[in-house]
Parts: structure tokens; C-alpha cells; sequence
């Protein structure tokens, strides 16, 4: 989730640094420290026949749903990728178990940044790692880290979650954890060989309404669950054109050779909880068509971003995507993508049940008996804060109260998670979920380019979902 749409004081600053000539390089069509970065154009894409195949199990493997470890007083933390990173910077430093050892950033000045603040608030130095994109391998080979934090761009996710674990390390990943199904079976496969969490940084999972319909939904109080919707929209569109040092800087690229849910998991992760996915219930087909593009294209003919740079550029991404997927239980979801048109923010965050429906933006829920909604308002905001999820009562008010990133659900997302490798527990997301959650931007894709056509989508926990019980209610 980025800063809304234009014109906002940061990107009005990108755009006015870049302009300058300090530090964003309109000139010679670098940014300061250019990332070669891998390039998704090259990455393994899946054709509709093989994307939904189940890729055995390696030899020596062991599967990671249960996984527990050794609990620990300190959880000894380290964080590459300091601009969306920095929001999980400032948590850690207010969660008593975590202790921050190492930052890392190709930019100097954020990796600096990001370890000054630290020391000023906590009294230790973390140790700072930038300056090349490869830096990033030495720090995770040291010896007194815990769990890293991955917050860079997309095409970065897999090979760095992948080499963190191989390292003996937990990967904690940015949405969405990766970018093709073959990356998806990368992140399982690591997790499973080496016995380390791969859980990606779903924030929206831990916000108060999605974790006070979790709280409901486990108690029985929809009744059956049958169908749910959910989505990203998200006016970004003067981000992805006007960012030459952030965001817009690779997000953008995505735009130009793939058409279909680009950024599936903040609306999919909750309702994939409320379900059970994974647990109980999996994700078995998709169908997806995209509406034409129209937005982008646009906005970049009307505003000449960046001094023309993108003018030859073709957006081949629909303005709104809309994907239906199927479980294997027969329920439905409604999820959709649209980060160009003008339209306010929503996860929609939709749940139906027999005996209730909830909506969100804005939130409202149904109980049967009323044909109207029951609760909406003020009277839904004290539903909700009387009926909040127990991990929201321990850390809410203090999450909102701190200032913390997105509302507070950065914060209380780090707390449980942190919390969670303490303990020597399970983390509420796996790298089953990461795959299964992630996955839906290919397999959307897929079945875009396909006429619309159902694709198969991969039981990356081969078979062990039918075994599993939902998450439970923790506090
Ligand atoms: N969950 C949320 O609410 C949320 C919000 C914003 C972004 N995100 C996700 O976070 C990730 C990063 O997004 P962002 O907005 O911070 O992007 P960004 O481009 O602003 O920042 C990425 C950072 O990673 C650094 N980086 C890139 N390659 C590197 C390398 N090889 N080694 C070390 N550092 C490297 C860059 O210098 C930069 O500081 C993306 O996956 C995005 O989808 C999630």
C-alpha cells in the first residue's frame, strides 16, 4: 500500500529532485545508484496446461505447517530495502523482544538513515551493509541474525527469500512474496529444505476490521461461509509514472508486458484466513479478463512524467482486473486490481455467510433476520471494538497511538510475527501462503491471456490442506 494518488508532497519532491538533476539522474538515464536488478521479462512463466501441476516433494524435504523452533528471549532482526522496509524498522524498534542487529539498502543514505535512527532510539548501532546490489548476501551470512526483513522490489523477493533460508535464516517478505508459480514452488521447496519460515508481510491481514471478521468467522458467527470479495484499488498511477527513485521506478515495468492481477495479496490474504486456505479449503481454479487500458496511458500523455522518458512506453495492463476464484469446498471469491483509475481506496474485504454478510469501505454487516444492514456507522465501529480480535485488544491502541505505519496494523502485524519466532511457534502465514496467495498474479495472467479461460491453480501444500485446521483464535 503506497502514499495516494497525486499530487502528494513526497513524489512532488521525486518529482521536483528528479527535475533538479540531484540524485535521480533525468540526464543520463541512471538513478543515482542504478539497480540491476534481475529482470522479470526473463523470468520462468507457466503455460495453462503445466501451471496448475503439483511438483513433488524433494527427497530429504519435510513439510513446514506445523514448523516450531527454538524459542528465544531476542529475536536478533535484520532489514534490507529501507524505504517500505523503514516502516518495519520503526516497529521493531517498539517490540521489547526484537533486536535490531544489521540494515542493508543500495542506497547509502537510506541504509544510514535507517541505522541512525535506530541507535538514537534504542542506544545500539546496527551494523549498515549498502552501496552494491550484492551486499545484501554478506549480511546475511552472518551469524547472529534471526529473521530478515526483505522489502525491495518484486523481481528481488524470491532471490533473496531464497537465499536468507539457505543461509539458516527466516525470510520475512514484502507482498506479493513472488511473481510466477515457478518462484512460488521456490519459496515452498527452500522452506521445506531448509526448515525455516518463509511469511510474507501481509500488513492487511492484521488490520482491525479484517482481524475482527477472522475473530467472527472462527467463532461461527457467518454460519457457513460461501463466498467472499476482495481487492486492491488503489489510484497509484502518478506514483508508477512520476517515481524515478521509488516505486514507479520498476513497479511501472510490470505494466508493460503482463495483464491481470498485478498485486493480488492485500485483499486476498484476510479473506484467504477467514476461509481457511491452506486449511481446511484451497484455492482451486481461476477465471480472469481485464477490462481495456486506458488510464495510465493517459495520465502519461497529459502530464509528460519525468521529461518525456516514458513516452514511447505501451501499458498492456487493463485498467481493472476481475478474477473469480474457485476452493475446492466450492466457494467463491471475487478479487480485483485496478492501481490507474480514478476511484477511492478499497479492499472491499467482503465476507458471506449463511447467517451473516460483512462489507468493508464501509463497513457493514448483515445478520439474518434484517433485510437492511444491521450494524453500520458508529453502531458498527462498537460491534467491531466489542468484538475485537484478542491480538487487536493486546496491541491496537498502542499500534494507532504510536503513529505506526497503515493505521497501526504495521506495527501489530511485526508484534505477532516477532512474537510468533519468540515463541518458537508457527507464524499465522506460511510459505504455503505466500505461494498460494502470490500465485493468483500469474495464474490471473495466464487466464487473461487465455481467452478468460479456468487455470488450474497449484496445491502447493500437495494435499496437506485437507489435514490442516484453520488458524485458531489466539491471544
Ligand atoms: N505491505 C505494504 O503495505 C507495502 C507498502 C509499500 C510497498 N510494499 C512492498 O514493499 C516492497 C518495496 O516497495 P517500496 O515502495 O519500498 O519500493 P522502493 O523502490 O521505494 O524501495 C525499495 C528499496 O529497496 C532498495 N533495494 C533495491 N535493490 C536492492 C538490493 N539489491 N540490495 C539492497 N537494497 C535494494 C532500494 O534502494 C530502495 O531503497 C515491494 O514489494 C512493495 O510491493 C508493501
Amino acid at each position: 500500500m503506497s502514499a495516494p494518488e497525486s499530487p502528494s508532497s513526497r513524489r512532488e519532491f521525486l518529482r521536483l529532485a528528479a527535475l533538479a538533476g540531484f540524485g535521480f539522474g533525468i540526464g543520463n538515464g541512471l538513478t543515482q545508484n542504478a539497480q540491476a536488478a534481475p529482470d522479470p521479462r526473463a523470468l520462468s512463466f507457466s503455460g495453462i496446461a503445466d501451471i496448475g501441476k503439483v511438483r513433488p516433494r524433494p527427497a530429504g524435504s519435510k513439510p513446514v505447517w506445523n514448523l516450531t523452533t527454538k524459542p528465544t528471549d531476542k529475536v536478533r532482526v535484520a532489514f534490507i530495502g529501507l524505504s517500505r522496509g523503514m516502516s518495519h524498522v520503526d516497529a521493531a524498534i517498539h517490540i521489547p523482544c526484537a533486536e535490531i542487529v544489521a540494515v542493508c539498502d543500495l542506497r547509502q543514505d537510506r541504509a544510514d538513515n535507517a541505522a541512525a535512527k535506530v541507535k538514537a532510539q534504542t542506544g545500539k548501532q546496527p551494523v549498515v551493509y549498502a552501496g552494491n546490489e550484492d551486499i545484501w548476501e554478506k549480511m546475511i551470512a552472518r551469524d547472529d541474525i534471526d529473521v530478515v526483513y526483505i522489502s525491495t522490489p518484486w523481481e528481488w523477493h524470491v532471490p533473496m527469500s531464497v537465499k536468507t533460508m539457505k543461509a539458516g535464516k527466516h525470510a520475512f517478505v514484502e507482498v506479493s512474496a513472488a511473481v510466477t508459480v515457478d518462484e512460488c514452488w521456490q519459496l515452498v521447496d527452500t522452506s521445506e529444505a531448509t526448515q525455516r519460515h518463509c511469511v510474507q508481510l501481509e500488513n492487511c491481514c492484521y488490520d482491525e476490521t479484517e482481524m475482527f471478521v477472522l475473530n467472527m468467522a472462527r467463532q461461527g458467527f457467518f454460519g457457513e461461509m460461501k463466498h467472499a470479495e476482495c481487492a486492491y484499488i488503489h489510484n497509484l498511477r502518478g506514483d508508477v509514472l512520476w517515481q524515478m527513485g521509488g516505486e514507479g521506478g520498476w513497479r511501472r515495468n510490470y505494466h508493460t508486458f503482463l495483464d491481470g492481477n498485478l498485486y493480488p495479496t492485500h485483499g486476498l490474504g484476510p479473506v484467504a484466513q477467514y476461509l481457511g486456505i491452506n486449511r481446511g479449503d484451497n484455492f482451486k481454479f481461476i477465471v480472469s479478463a481485464s477490462s481495456p487500458e486506458y488510464n495510465l496511458t493517459e495520465y502519461r500523455n497529459k502530464n509528460n512524467p519525468n521529461a518525456g522518458r516514458h513516452k514511447d512506453e505501451k501499458y498492456v495492463c487493463g485498467d481493472m482486473n476481475t478474477s473469480i476464484i474457485k476452493t475446492e469446498l466450492g466457494r467463491t471469491i471475487m478479487i480485483q486490481h485496478d492501481v490507474v483509475s480514478p476511484r477511492p481506496y478499497s479492499r472491499i474485504n467482503a465476507l458471506c455467510g449463511t447467517k451473516a454478510t460483512f462489507f468493508g469501505y464501509p463497513d457493514r454487516l448483515c445478520v439474518d433476520g434484517s433485510h437492511g444492514w444491521t450494524y453500520e456507522g458508529e453502531k458498527m465501529k462498537k460491534f467491531i471494538k466489542e468484538n475485537a480480535h484478542p491480538i487487536w485488544k493486546t496491541t491496537g491502541e498502542y499500534a494507532r497511538k504510536g503513529g505506526f505505519g497503515h493505521g497501526g496494523m504495521d506495527y501489530v502485524m511485526n508484534w505477532r510475527l516477532l512474537d510468533c519466532i519468540r515463541k518458537g511457534i508457527t507464524p499465522d502465514m506460511t510459505a504455503y501462503d505466500a505461494a498460494a496467495w502470490s500465485c493468483i498474479l500469474e495464474a490471473s495472467v495466464c487466464s487473461v491471456k487465455n481467452g478468460s479461460m479456468p487455470v488450474q491453480i497449484p496445491d502447493f501444500t500437495r494435499g496437506g490442506w485437507k489435514e490442516l485446521d484453520p488458524l485458531p483464535i489466539v491471544s
